[in-house]
């Protein structure tokens, strides 16, 4: 039995969690979860872990909000205790937060195997926050489980080909079965809202929350489309947006606290088209079949925009046509796998633990693929 201590700490953390623990439990392994606190809202923490039936943590750091600094030291300090006390046989670290780089941080000064999931994505955007703690965790991890070919090609690119496995993509995991899940039920929508007459929008990037001018006229644009806006409110938006005097409730917005995953899996079904800067929700709209336009310069999951179903529209200004665009042909390309992703990075886990003695080899016991 091998045993695997996963760090989570912010809203997509727990999703990709949902499918690591089934698979963790299914394969008879024990696993450790440790809440950061990063995010604290219900509705960004717990409503996702009774939602996807997660186990409850069995440590919660409850860190909170702060500068990139504090926060992340305060993980850093809170996890090394936990970490020395546990010391798994794999830390496992997900996707691109504050969360995710204090975790490798701190399992790697231990002399602690890490292993981090989703590894090798890359935007190229080094204001983005994201972009460090996905370059400086690959950089510290034993073993990078990548979710597509694309990400391989950077951790080759980077000289970290021999400790990498590409295991798919368990979002696609997640994403795939609540489908089969919401497929009889109807979303809530607020009211004037209906089945195929809106879109789903949602804006939490610091490059768009920031600064007043931008939020202001990313907002208003979006305000100002003929097609109603199911605007999904993130915490960070709703605090900037009072900060900086922004109305989210005018024009064509429909603004609504942050949606439990099935509700927002349920609401993109339904809708026409996505507006975001989220990473996962680019994606999720792909595998959903609903057109997606993102407010950013780059995207890391570029086989949406290659495929046709995602366009990269930083300036405000393009967005009502981009929304408008004739939906894209259909495509049978399944990028990000086809939903069992968490079995594969569980056998790469416990393949390697198997087969390596103590200390991991050079290469993490495992081919490049
Ligand atoms: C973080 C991640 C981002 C990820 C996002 C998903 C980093 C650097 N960023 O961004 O990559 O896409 O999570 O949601 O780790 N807040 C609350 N309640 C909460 C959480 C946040 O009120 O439960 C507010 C606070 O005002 C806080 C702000 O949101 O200051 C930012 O939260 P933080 O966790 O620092 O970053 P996110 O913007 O959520």
């Amino acid at each position: 039995m091998v045993r695997i201590l996963s760090v989570v700490g912010a809203r997509p953390q727990f999703v990709k969690l949902a499918a690591v623990a089934t698979a963790v439990s299914a394969a008879g392994h024990e696993h450790v979860i440790v809440h950061t606190g990063q995010h604290y809202d219900a509705a960004m923490s717990d409503v996702f872990f009774a939602g996807l039936r997660i186990p409850d943590p069995e440590v919660h750091l409850g860190v909170g909000s702060g500068s990139h600094g504090a926060q992340t030291a305060a993980m850093i300090h809170g996890l090394e205790a936990v970490l020395e006390q546990r010391r798994p046989d794999w830390v496992l670290v997900y996707g691109d937060t504050n969360s995710t780089l204090a975790a490798a941080v701190a399992a790697v000064k231990l002399h602690l195997p890490l292993a981090h999931l989703e590894a090798g994505l890359r935007s190229f955007n080094r204001r983005m926050p994201e972009e460090h703690n996905r370059v400086l965790t690959d950089h510290a991890a034993d073993l990078c489980l990548a979710p597509t070919q694309v990400a391989m090609r950077h951790l080759a690119a980077e000289g970290l080909a021999a400790r990498s496995v590409l295991v798919g993509d368990v979002m696609t995991d997640v994403c795939l079965e609540v489908r089969r899940q919401v497929a009889a039920s109807a979303p809530p929508l607020p009211a004037g809202l209906s089945p195929g007459g809106y879109l789903v929008a949602t804006l939490h990037r610091a490059e768009n929350t920031d600064d007043a001018a931008r939020l202001r006229s990313v907002v208003g644009a979006l305000a100002r489309l003929d097609t109603p806006v199911l605007l999904l409110s993130h915490p960070r938006l709703v605090e900037r947006a009072r900060r900086h005097g922004v109305d989210l409730a005018t024009g064509s917005l429909h603004a609504v606290p942050p949606l439990p995953y099935a509700d927002t899996v349920a609401a993109v079904v339904r809708s026409c088209g996505v507006v975001t800067d989220s990473g996962g929700l680019q994606k999720e709209a792909f595998l959903l079949g609903v057109p997606c336009t993102t407010v950013r310069t780059e995207t890391e999951w570029t086989e949406t925009v290659d495929l046709g179903w995602n366009v990269l529209v930083p300036d405000p200004a393009g967005l009502a046509a981009a929304v408008a665009r004739p939906r894209p042909a259909p495509t049978g390309a399944t990028p990000y796998g086809d939903g069992t992703a968490a079995r594969v990075v569980v056998a790469a886990l416990t393949g390697v633990q198997q087969m390596s003695a103590d200390p991991l080899p050079e290469n993490g016991g495992l081919s490049s693929r």
